[in-house]
């Protein structure tokens, strides 16, 4: 019998819900990760007294200051640039030698009548503009060039207080807050701009003659918000899972919400992952006074608050159905009559071609409905199956990968190939090896006996049936990235504040697990569709006395960092590495006050050593990361600039940050910065 206080917390409402993100649903008793790699770096005498106490806490400071391990000195024919130290300026700092221009930033026209940024801007405005919160990113190059190429960006969610600073001005808010008119309802034109700044925008940029980088008006150019018509593809379409008002037959839906990383298909196509949609949806249905959700909603955190866990955008005055499709309540007789089903058609990888700017995107159900953090593809191989990750950006929550059942053919494979195939949930054993457990009808217990009816109810409880199969439960994964060179895979696991105080308390004062971790795996003969796998630690991140690399180093001043997010390998295997600390601030004082601003370091996948190459401003993450194919000109996202800011600060007009326009008046703007080396050289170099 269920607890429904238990099983059905709202959990955007609990204290866990970090800045609009990563709730924690996962209630089940699979092993974490710290458990794991604790018996795998004690049965290998792995650094002993190194990693084991670092990851378990057991020695506590008593590592600091005696040369029990070295530092990481070792050079690096990777890393040819001088090291920046961290920062605790409202500013971008580079190396010596690197300059930096803004481009692109949250407001800037691309599309339509090319309207120009305003605080005042409308609803209608924002959907012909670049969206807010940059996230993930790729550049596509036209005819291959190195100066011309489409630009493609998440923009992951927003900040009402500074997407309406222009009629909030002087009002106490905090990031985010949602401003309810006196019915508790919704400026419908609040929530139209709130919908357009949302989702992924496309634009042509160019190298101009001064060097600099434009935008360039274009027919490629194009937002995709919460209101574009997208279809829904694979084993979940036309399933009665996803069948709504909109959609009676289950194969379209509208919009993508809460666009975190991304992924580039081998056959050239963008998709953007659907991270924390849970939020935005709100099921107030009840049996006898207590909340009566679906486990389709309950074990994704979808809220139960009536004005939802986010923006209530479903309680827009109008009324109008693109909006108050975001109450999954059961409102009317049948599923398709309403939205209950709406939240089912949230949580997958979305894809589109940039280069055809008619098309409609398209929801790839096959790779799992959960918080996708993003997805990465292993290299292509002709003739082959299409192999790709995916981290479930949680709390205790999973990795995943997809294999699909046909095989590549350059020239010929499409989007369709993901359509059908196989989802592995990772497991990764005590002694350094892991396997991939198959979440398929039949197979590891998942029958309609044990409550999986079919691959659609499977994949649509993605999380349930990995957890049904006794995958292992990791510290919130993020971004993932294979190196092109050996194979081998990354992924950034940010960190997992929840576990760490539960083992202070019972063990040791260390606070290591605020600061996250870097695992990596490989195959045998980089075989990527095989069943089992190698791994270890890349990184255990921290400050100098609290960190420890594979290569048996601490980190250096000039290198230490926490709650690795972003990572991205070059085409020289140069790892890129973001960090996403929350919204710190210059007055910060917490556990990660050592670190500076959020930034983006550089490391050397042989050697283990790792630089900081780049410092943001006040407020921000540093998220997206790609270079031109050439590797001479990089662009880079600083996501929530101003964020940190105090309700007071804002009602002052204070918004925290003078990035990137440095005028008070204007808001803090999320925005790309293109980074170049002054010699014309590759970024890194
Ligand atoms: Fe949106 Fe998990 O970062
Ligand atoms: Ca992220
Ligand atoms: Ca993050």
């Amino acid at each position: 019998m269920k607890d429904f206080e238990r099983d059905y917390p709202d959990h955007t409402k609990a204290p866990w819900y970090e800045h609009g993100d990563e709730p924690q649903c996962n209630q089940s008793a699979n092993p974490n990760f710290y458990e794991v790699m604790d018996a795998h770096v004690k049965r290998r005498g792995f650094l002993v007294g190194g990693l084991a106490s670092i990851a378990t806490g057991l020695f506590g400071n008593a590592l600091a200051g005696k040369g029990a391990m070295a530092q990481s000195t070792a050079a690096s024919a990777l890393l040819g640039f001088t090291p920046v130290p961290v920062s605790f300026e409202d500013n971008v700092t580079v190396p010596e030698g690197y300059s930096v221009q803004v481009l692109g930033a949250w407001g800037e026209p691309i599309t339509g009548d090319m309207p120009a940024y305003s605080a005042a801007n409308t609803g209608a405005e924002q959907g012909m503009q670049v969206g807010q919160h940059h996230d993930g990113m790729h550049y596509f190059p036209i005819d291959g060039s190195s100066e011309d190429g489409l630009l493609v960006l998440n923009h992951e969610y927003i900040e009402p207080r500074l997407l309406h600073a222009e009629k909030y001005k002087g009002m106490a808010m905090n990031n985010r807050d949602v401003v309810y008119d006196a019915d508790g309802l919704r400026d419908d034109d609040e929530v139209l701009k709130e919908m357009n700044a949302h989702g992924i925008s496309v634009y042509r940029t160019s190298k101009q003659a001064d060097g600099s980088w434009a935008i360039v008006s274009d027919p490629h150019n194009r937002r995709i918000t919460v209101l574009t018509p997208m279809e829904i593809a694979g084993p979940v379409r036309g399933s009665a899972h996803v069948r709504t008002k909109y959609s009676p037959d289950g194969t379209m839906t509208r919009g993508t919400v809460n666009n975190c990383a991304h992924g580039v298909t081998p056959w050239g196509t963008y998709m953007a992952a659907e991270e924390n949609w849970a939020g935005y949806f709100a099921n107030t249905d009840q049996l006898d006074q207590k909340p009566d959700l679906p486990r389709e909603h309950a074990r994704y955190g979808v809220s139960t608050n009536p004005q939802g866990g986010r923006y209530g955008w479903h309680l827009a005055k109008s009324g109008a159905d693109e909006y108050i499709r975001f109450n999954a309540s059961a409102t009317g007789a049948s599923a398709t009559e309403d939205y209950r089903n709406e939240p089912n058609t949230y949580g997958y990888m979305v894809e589109f071609d940039p280069f055809d700017p008619d098309s409609t995107p398209v929801k790839r159900t096959h790779l799992g409905r959960f918080a996708h953090e993003g997805v990465v593809f292993a290299p292509a191989v002709e003739g082959a199956p299409v192999v790709c990750y995916s981290g479930d950006d949680a709390r205790f929550e999973y990795i995943y990968k997809f294999v699909s059942a046909g095989v590549y053919k350059a020239g010929e494979t499409d989007g369709s190939i993901l359509d059908s195939g196989t989802l592995y949930v990772a497991k990764f054993n005590e002694d350094g090896t892991g396997e991939w457990i198959a979440l398929a009808p039949g197979r590891n217990g998942l029958t309609p006996a044990n409550g999986f009816a079919d691959l659609a109810d499977i994949l649509v409880n993605t999380r349930l049936a990995a957890d049904f199969v006794g995958a292992t439960k990791m510290d919130r994964p993020e971004w993932g990235t294979v190196d092109p060179n050996s194979g081998e895979v990354y992924f950034t696991l940010t960190n997992n504040s929840r576990r760490t105080q539960a083992q202070v308390d019972a063990v040791n004062p260390r606070a290591e697990n605020n600061f996250g971790q870097i695992v990596r795996w490989r195959y045998a003969n980089a075989d990527h569709t095989r069943d089992s796998f190698d791994w270890d630690l890349f990184v255990i991140a921290g400050t100098q006395r609290q960190s420890a690399t594979f290569a048996g180093a601490t980190l250096t001043e000039d290198g230490m960092f926490a709650c690795p997010d972003g990572i991205w390998c070059d085409a020289q295997s140069r790892l890129w590495i973001q960090t996403d600390m929350g919204d710190l601030g210059p007055d910060y004082s917490g556990p990660l006050k050592d670190f500076g601003m959020n930034g983006m370091l550089a490391a050397d996948p042989a050697t283990g050593e790792i630089r900081r190459f780049l410092t943001g401003p006040w407020g921000q993450e540093c998220t997206g990361v790609i270079t031109t194919p050439d590797g001479k000109t990089m662009f880079v996202n600083f996501q929530h600039p101003g964020g940190h800011a105090t309700a007071d600060q804002f009602a002052a007009g204070d918004m925290g940050s003078l990035f990137p326009d440095g005028d008070a008046a204007i808001p803090p703007r999320s925005a790309t910065i293109v980074i170049t080396k002054n010699d014309g050289g590759v970024i890194g170099s």
